[in-house]
């Protein structure tokens, strides 16, 4: 499956109960940060449990464009060999970073204070995001980007040779800004500070400190203030990926609107700047429990456990808990549709900047299977149908968008008739097993 080639259209049957374990892949973020970290290293990173999606394999090209070695050692088993802080190499291609926003975002943030240039690229969804975001504090240590009309990609990125440190604080709330100016930080000298309002994932921050370099996060009025200390030799880590909170939502959604479900997701990385969806099911009335609680890699880690949960209610999702769950709006919009009551979805206006609008591709879908969604710049709500209330029998388009193929594809499975979708294409960009795994549990798609 790519999100480059011919559409794949997928068409998902109500079905019978899902039961049995669901073995997530490695969680998207976690696996571009340990490709780009271990470059980053003197000496040998081992990971385990990579996400092999198509978009943290083009993190992986894009690092050995730069000169580290990246060996695929099989079974999402990998090694990286640094080539240290401000070692990269000028590749001689383009960088074409496919469908991920976070890869381009922060491999641009990565070769920023180094002196040598660099032209990015993506597919038709990423080509249109923003990159302003990234080099408007990108150019505070010197680096120039020149792109298309709009900030966007095409654009080429010439590394500040004589980098300054900087004190940035982010204006909208996404880890892949705070990131991007965190790995530019790096090989800058003296101390860079980035203050974020809201917070993000963190998993930029521990992993940073986990290769050795010096960071400090402190909570203040003014917001959280991550102050990071350049040029420090980062030490290659041996590190075990957890599985992706943002895929373990599929299957978990998928279980709670079908009727008899029991599915077991074992493994998955509960950070709390990640685990929001989860919260949220649960205010909802979901049958969602946390099983074997257990610190892993330094992530927190449990195994979730959802069972059919009919007597859902729609709920005011709180607007401050947006950034812990952005990834997860589209596949909470289908639980919303079968719970009864109103779903009030606010401050999620960085939605709309997604692989796709994905306020306004959930409500074409979701509208054309018989859901009603009121929607405004920075909110949307769902009316609820009740359980087994969605019709169905519609076709949505997924827009060059994982997620939202996947959540169309959970609707039919507890919907009065199947539920089509244009393109299941980019699934395989950070969940390509997540057709066998499935069906495994008895899900019927159909690739048609
Ligand atoms: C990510 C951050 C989020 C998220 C994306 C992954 C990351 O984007 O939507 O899927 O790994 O830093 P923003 O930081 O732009 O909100």
């Amino acid at each position: 499956m790519s999100g480059h080639g011919t559409p794949i259209p997928m068409t998902s049957h109500p079905c019978g109960p899902l039961v049995g374990t669901a073995e997530v892949p490695g969680d998207k973020s976690i696996s571009h940060r340990s490709l780009i970290l271990g470059a980053m290293a003197v000496g040998e990173t081992k990971i385990s449990g990579l996400l092999e999606g198509e978009d943290v394999l083009d993190t992986a090209k894009a690092m050995r464009a730069l000169g580290a070695e990246v060996i695929d050692h099989g079974g999402g088993s990998w090694s990286v060999h640094g080539v240290g802080v401000g070692g990269f190499a000028e590749p001689d291609q383009v960088i074409d970073c496919g469908n991920s926003g976070t890869g381009v975002r922060l491999i641009m943030g990565a070769v920023a204070t180094s002196p040598i240039t660099v032209t990015f690229t993506g597919d038709a969804s990423l080509n249109k995001r923003p990159m302003a975001r990234v080099t408007d504090p990108l150019a505070l240590f010197g680096t120039r980007a020149v792109g298309r009309s709009g900030g966007r990609l095409p654009m080429t990125l010439v590394g500040a040779a004589d980098p300054v440190p900087v004190r940035y604080e982010v204006p909208v709330p996404s880890a892949q800004v705070k990131s991007a100016v965190l790995l530019a930080g790096l090989n800058a000298p003296g101390k860079t500070v980035v203050i974020e309002k809201e917070a993000t994932r963190d998993h930029s921050e521990r992993m940073l400190a986990g290769f050795g370099a010096e960071i400090t996060v402190e909570d203040t009025d003014e917001g959280r203030v991550i102050t990071l200390t350049g040029r420090p030799e980062l030490k290659p880590q041996v590190i075990a990926v957890p599985r992706d909170p943002s895929s373990a939502a599929f299957p978990v959604c998928a279980a709670l609107i079908t009727p008899g479900s029991d599915v077991l997701v074992p493994g998955i990385g509960l950070n709390p700047t990640r685990a929001g969806l989860f919260t949220t099911l649960r205010e909802m009335g979901a049958d969602l429990t946390y099983e074997n609680e257990r610190e892993e890699g330094g992530e927190p880690v449990a195994d979730l456990r959802a069972r059919y949960s009919p007597n859902m209610k729609g709920i005011t999702v709180p607007p401050e808990r947006a950034a812990s769950m952005i990834d997860e709006y589209p596949v909470l919009s289908v639980v919303a549709a079968n719970a009864t009551g109103k779903t009030m979805m606010g401050g999620v206006k960085e939605l709309r900047v997604k692989e796709s609008d994905r306020i306004d591709a959930m409500a074409r879908g979701l509208r054309a299977n018989g859901v009603t969604v009121e929607e405004g710049e920075d909110w949307w709500a769902v009316e609820g149908l009740g359980i087994d209330g969605v019709p169905g029998g519609g076709t949505c388009e997924s827009f060059l968008d994982h997620r939202i193929a996947m959540s169309f594809l959970v609707l039919g499975m507890g919907a009065q008739k199947p539920v089509s979708v244009d393109d299941g294409g980019p699934i395989a960009t950070s969940f390509p097993v997540f057709e066998p795994l499935m069906a495994g549990l008895g899900a019927k798609l159909e690739r048609a």
